[in-house]
């Protein structure tokens, strides 16, 4: 299907100009949206999606490029740990899907102090925001399979303990714990989402684990593999944002089962780093060389997301095989690569 992604930033802005924009479906409200952090890789691919489903969108980050160019006035860019900043969001949005983070764990241990900043109080400044203005939207909270540390069991669900190991999940789970707090005392819902190893997209992180072996098998350079024998859940960006967007309709719906809750959007695959090393040269054809570097003390050792919870309540399935995801992952950089949108 052809959807608001499949355009050009130029051809999106002129969509929306049309007064009747994408089809609303019937019966449907729309709601106002505010993502923080939705310039970034899931963010951003939310974004379209929902304004393709007639929402209204808004969106705060540090960054705005080029393929948010669409949302014309409703674009903040700044700090959100920054009240001046958060003041200047006009929308008095119905939903926060809160993304903004120092979104990657090396990225928190060679920074601790920002990583906690931005992915705590970061959070508790558009809380305050909130609280301020008086207004009761529903916050949805992006976090991260990182606040389990360890896994005990194959099959992680919600219930597991949460022993966070790397400062990042510390502060993920810091997030949570703070957004539950809010909640308890003031009137406002959340749901809390925890991602694993999302990939497939072209605004993805280059410096993550499957962008960077794409791109490298590209080239014909050696993959380097931390240790290799990490086995983590990779999740597809569509599965995700599908996921995202469905729980988003049930929150519009009043479905109290998805208030006050936490869900996984996982794979409920696991697959080590070293065979997705070996995954990645298949499906570029490249021959490049796979090096072994020594592991990270913060890497968790294994990571497999139960998504049974998301699948009772949202019908949440992901649809998207590794295989499957690689390939249209690769077919996704390539097409860029010759210029074409992806
Ligand atoms: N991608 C994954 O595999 C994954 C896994 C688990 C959790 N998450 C979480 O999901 C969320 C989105 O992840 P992503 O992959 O899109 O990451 P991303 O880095 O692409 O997006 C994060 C966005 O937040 C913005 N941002 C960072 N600091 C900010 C600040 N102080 N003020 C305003 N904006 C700020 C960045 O500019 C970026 O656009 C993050 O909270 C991340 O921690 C992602």
């Amino acid at each position: 299907m052809v959807g608001l992604s499949d355009f050009s930033s130029d051809i999106k802005e002129l969509i929306l100009k049309v007064p009747v924009r994408y089809p609303k479906i019937e019966g449907f409200l729309t709601m106002k949206i505010l993502l923080t952090g939705g310039n970034g890789f899931i963010g951003s691919h939310t974004a379209d999606k929902l304004v393709e489903m007639g929402h209204e969108v808004s969106i705060i980050d540090l960054k705005l490029g080029e393929h948010l160019r669409y949302l014309g006035r409703n674009l903040v860019q700044g700090d959100v740990c920054d009240k001046k900043t958060v003041e200047r969001i006009t929308m008095r949005p119905d939903l926060i899907f809160h993304l903004a983070a120092v979104s990657r764990v090396e990225w928190g241990e060679i920074d601790p102090e920002r990583c906690l900043k931005v992915n705590v109080l970061g959070l508790l400044n558009v809380i305050s925001w909130i609280r301020k203005t008086s207004l009761v939207p529903h916050i949805i909270l992006a976090s991260s399979r990182e606040v389990y540390g360890e896994a005990r069991t194959p099959l992680v669900s919600e219930e597991h303990p949460k022993e966070p190991k790397s400062i990042y999940g510390i502060g993920k789970l810091m997030a949570e714990k703070l957004l539950v707090r809010y909640a308890q005392e003031d009137t406002l819902k959340y749901t809390i989402v925890r991602f694993s190893n999302v990939y497939g997209s072209i605004r993805d992180l280059p410096e993550r684990v499957t962008p960077r072996f794409v791109a490298t098998a590209l080239e014909g350079r050696p993959l380097t593999v931390n240790g290799g024998n990490q086995v983590l859940d990779f999740t597809f960006i569509d599965d995700v944002v599908d996921g995202i967007t469905s729980l988003i309709s049930h929150i519009e719906r009043r479905n109290q089962s998805v208030f006050d809750t936490d869900l996984h959007f996982t794979s409920g695959r696991g697959c080590s780093v070293l065979e997705m090393a070996h995954l990645v040269k298949t499906t570029t054809g490249s021959d490049s060389e796979i090096r072994i570097a020594p592991e990270r003390g913060w890497d968790v050792k294994r990571f497999v997301g139960d998504y049974s919870k998301a699948r009772q309540a949202l019908s949440y399935r992901p649809r998207t095989g590794l295989e499957d995801g690689l390939s249209e992952y690769v077919r996704r950089v390539r097409s860029s690569q010759d210029g074409r949108t992806s």
